[in-house]
This record gives C-alpha cells, sequence and structure tokens, in this order.
C-alpha cells in the first residue's frame, strides 16, 4: 500500500498563484465567441465579454492572463486594436485558420476582462515582426501615467488612468513562429527590445519575459542565457525576470496527432507518461538556468502547456477545437502537481488555452457553455494558489508500465498549507486500478477533515457535452477513514482526490 509522508515542519517556498494562469489568443473561438461577444449580442455580456464564461472564470480563481499570442502575438500590430471599432484596420490571421481578423478585441478590451477578473495582465509583445520603437510605444500607451505622445492617445480612446502591465513577454517562439531566429540572434534581439520596455511605474515595475525553449531544446535554453548573461550581471536589475517555456503533451511526440475521446489504456499511459516528462524539463532546463543563476532570480514561465490532440471531427482545422475527458484532467493534476513542488523555479504557467482551444477549461457553442474536466481541477487546486508548499513524497506508490522503456508513477501527489489548512491534492493514474493510500504526517497529530472532494467518471473517455454539460464533475468525497492518527484514503482508478485537513 502507497504511503504519503507529509513533514508539515518544513515550508519548501510559496506557490505563487500565477502557475494557475491561463492563456488566451486571437485563435479559433478563443477570443471571438468564447470570450468576447460584443456589446450588440444577445448573449448576456458585460462590455461584450460573456458573463457566464467570466462567472466560471471567476469560480476557478483566474490568477493572470497571457495575451493576445502565441504565434499570433509575432503577427499582431497592437495600433490596428484601438480606438474606434469601426475604423480598426482589418489583418488576415495567417498562423490560425486565415481567417479576418477585425481588431475588434484590442487592448482596451483585453484589460477590460482582465478587470473583470480581477487577475494579472500578461501581454505578449512582437519581436517576430514588430519593431522596437512599436514595442515600446505600446508600453508608453498602456503605462505612462500621461504628458506623453502615446499616453494622450490612450486618453482620447477613453482610459485616462495608465493599465496595470505585470509581465511583457519579449516575443512568442522566436526559435519557431516567431521569426525562426538562432538563440545567439535572439538573445541579441532580447537584449535591445527589452532596454526599451521602460517602467513608468516604478513603484510596480513590468516583469520581462524572455523567450525560452520547445520542450528538450536544452541548446536553446544554454545559448539565450550565454548571450543574455555575456557582460551583464543577472543579478543586478532586472534584465530578465522569467525565461519560458512551452511544453504540449503529445501522446505520440511529434507523430500523427490522436483523437481526444477514443483511446485504449496503453494510449492512456504515453499520454500521461508525456504529462509527467514535463518534471524532467523543469529539471535539466533549470540546472542550466542555475549555472548562469544560482540564486533562483530567474522564474520559469511554463506559458504554454497542456495536451494538442486531434480536433473534433467536422470542425475548421486551424481552430484547434478539442473535447476534454478525464485523461486531460489527470494530464492538469500531474502538471499542477508538478508546478507546485517545483515551485522554488517555476514561477508562472498558463494553460493553452481558456476558452475553445485546446486543453480548454470552457467550451462554447452559441449560447451555452460548458465546463470541462480540467476546470474541475483547477476548482480543486485553487488553494494552492499563494499557498507554502509543504515537503511530502509518497514511498511504495508502484508504477505502471508505459513500454520498454519507460513507467509511471502510480500517483502524483502535492501538499501545501495555507491558513492552518493542508491541502493534499492526489491523482491515480492508472486507468481502472483503485490504489489504497496511507496519509501519514511527521508531528502524528490527528488532523480533522475540512473537506474532501473527487473528479471521476463512470469512463475515461466520458466528456461534457452542450446537451448532457454535467456527465463530469467533482463531488463531495468520503472514501476514507482514520487508522490512529493516519488517515487511509481510497483513490479510484482515473480519479483526481483533493483533500483537506486541519
Ligand atoms: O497554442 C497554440 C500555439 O502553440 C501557439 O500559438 C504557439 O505559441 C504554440 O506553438
Amino acid at each position: 500500500m502507497a504511503v504519503l509522508i507529509i513533514d508539515e515542519t518544513k515550508e519548501m517556498g510559496t506557490i505563487e498563484p500565477e502557475i494557475y494562469g491561463h492563456f488566451s489568443e486571437h485563435l479559433g473561438r478563443c477570443i471571438y465567441e468564447g470570450i468576447y461577444v460584443g456589446e450588440e449580442s444577445d448573449i448576456p455580456n458585460r462590455k461584450g465579454m460573456r458573463t457566464d464564461v467570466v462567472e466560471a472564470l471567476k469560480e476557478i480563481g483566474v490568477p493572470l492572463l497571457r495575451w493576445p499570442g502565441g504565434c499570433f502575438a509575432d503577427e499582431y500590430h497592437w495600433k490596428d486594436g484601438i480606438g474606434k471599432k469601426s475604423e480598426r484596420k482589418k489583418m488576415v490571421n495567417t498562423n490560425w485558420g486565415g481567417v479576418t481578423e477585425d481588431n475588434s478585441f484590442g487592448t482596451h478590451e483585453f484589460m477590460e476582462l482582465c478587470d473583470q477578473l480581477g487577475c494579472k495582465t500578461y501581454i505578449n509583445g512582437n519581436l517576430g515582426s514588430g519593431t522596437v520603437r512599436e514595442m515600446s510605444e505600446w508600453i508608453e500607451y498602456m503605462t505612462n501615467p500621461g504628458g506623453s505622445p502615446m499616453s494622450e492617445l490612450r486618453k482620447e480612446n477613453g482610459r485616462e488612468k495608465p493599465y496595470k502591465v505585470d509581465y511583457f513577454g519579449v516575443g512568442n517562439e522566436n526559435w519557431g513562429c516567431g521569426g525562426n531566429m538562432t538563440p545567439e540572434y535572439y538573445a541579441n534581439e532580447y537584449r535591445r527590445y527589452q532596454t526599451f520596455i521602460r517602467q513608468y511605474d516604478g513603484e510596480n515595475p513590468i516583469k520581462k519575459i524572455c523567450c525560452g525553449a520547445n520542450s528538450e531544446d536544452y541548446y536553446w535554453t544554454e545559448e539565450v542565457m550565454e548571450g543574455c548573461f555575456k557582460h551583464t550581471d543577472p543579478q543586478s536589475h532586472g534584465f530578465m525576470d522569467l525565461l519560458s517555456l512551452h511544453y504540449y503533451t503529445l501522446p505520440n511526440g511529434w507523430l500523427p496527432k490522436v483523437s481526444a475521446t477514443e483511446f485504449d489504456e496503453e494510449l492512456w499511459n504515453k499520454t500521461l507518461w508525456a504529462a509527467y516528462h514535463i518534471e524532467e524539463l523543469i529539471i535539466k532546463h533549470g540546472a542550466i538556468m542555475d549555472k548562469f543563476d544560482p540564486n533562483k532570480k530567474i522564474g520559469m514561465s511554463i506559458d504554454e502547456w497542456g495536451t494538442w490532440f486531434l480536433v473534433e471531427p467536422g470542425t475548421n482545422p486551424g481552430f484547434l477545437y478539442q473535447q476534454n475527458t478525464m485523461r486531460d484532467a489527470l494530464v492538469a493534476g500531474i502538471s499542477l502537481n508538478i508546478f507546485n513542488k517545483h515551485c522554488d523555479r517555476v514561477k508562472l504557467a498558463c494553460i493553452a488555452q481558456m476558452v475553445n482551444v485546446l486543453q480548454a477549461v470552457i467550451l462554447t457553442e452559441g449560447n451555452k457553455m460548458i465546463k470541462t474536466p480540467t476546470w474541475y481541477v483547477f476548482k480543486m487546486f485553487r488553494d494552492h494558489q499563494g499557498a507554502e508548499l509543504l515537503d511530502s513524497r509518497l514511498i511504495n506508490e508502484g508504477s505502471i508500465s508505459v513500454d520498454d522503456q519507460h513507467c509511471l508513477p502510480k500517483i502524483s501527489e502535492s501538499v501545501s498549507i495555507k491558513d492552518g489548512v493542508i491541502m493534499i491534492t492526489l491523482n491515480n493514474l492508472s486507468m481502472n486500478e483503485t490504489e489504497e493510500i496511507i496519509i501519514q504526517t511527521i508531528k502524528n497529530k490527528k488532523y480533522d477533515v475540512v473537506e474532501c472532494n473527487i473528479l471521476r467518471a463512470d469512463a475515461p473517455q466520458d466528456i461534457n457535452t452542450f446537451s448532457e454539460p454535467e456527465k463530469v464533475i467533482s463531488s463531495g468525497y468520503s472514501g476514507y477513514k482514520f487508522q490512529g492518527n493516519d488517515i487511509v484514503l481510497s483513490l479510484p482508478g482515473a480519479s483526481v482526490v483533493q483533500l483537506k485537513i486541519k
């Protein structure tokens, strides 16, 4: 039987709320339809933002939102998205389906959305096809209090006070869609562009995010760090606050994508192994960062993560619309537990993407909306945000064989403490087998159970649909008992459990 040992005397660091961040791109039906319907829409909205979607997102406590891309960011020219909507310039979204982008959702609309969500803002700038001047003027437009050409333009467009930009990304995937650059070239560009991100609000400086690697591309990390910190002391000033990492869970690697809903146990295991692999990436990219930044002042920003499957049959392949099952829920549970455990380096993460794209937490169809199994995981994990990570480890948790070379632990866990309440989040990775787990604490204290919830489905392939929106939902769980001061918990196969004790 597996044993989880929690050392409640050892706090390992703060789990930054931003680890629970989201990503929204001008891609398919993420922004338009999914979030923004315009003020004239019949769908209930506040200043154009769907109220049903905003309310559902508030329930999971979205701490941060990244926008406008993704690949779209390096083709986005922010001045096209301000001013009178009818006069905004249109463009073709060449990355995503070649559709016409009318720019009706721009800087002011994004800031309004973040205001409604009560979240921090992460804007991704255009380094691939934009100029230093353009990037620098965007910062001036958003954050200069007044008296400059761009701040006056913002005021003319109806916003007197400056906006708060919490994070700014200097390009996206510049090794690929953001310009196909070499790391050496990008490092120089990063040095130049970041210089002109002026800090108009000295008390709340904008945190700068440098474009990091794709999955195992350690060469990129090494060369970018090397290039950026040649003759520059990483500890001395706000030159680079975070370095990004993008990693998608692709069960077949870069081979053809597989269905989001049709899978067997073999594919289930492969997918969860691919999700687990992110821990190795964090450790290895982190070790390279350590060479340049041993005090871990630069955070890792995993600002694109999640599953990437085949699009739903009959939908535009460029729109990346996929369904969501318990397999996605487990990928989310595994990833979030790993991010928590590496909170000394991982300071920010964004699931891709928030609505209607890839591993979305919300799906919409006309005026209908559903919460996916992944939404429930974010809800169950919500109280890890801002909590202190506790030292915890599993003994005897057993493993699942994936193929000749790989195996996977049966259980994943992380534990945190906030306001005296210890929260344990557990995933049973086995598709069918129930696991019993004994939970012990170093203080050997008798704790009371404050709350226990489970997410599971009748079948791992079950989904929420617009006709049956609540097939897979979380519910209260009583599958535990006390054994002395220990708690013995039964974890059904393919389930996510949250247990709070005090
Ligand atoms: O999330 C979809 C795309 O995946 C993003 O636009 C890009 O950054 C990544 O390749």
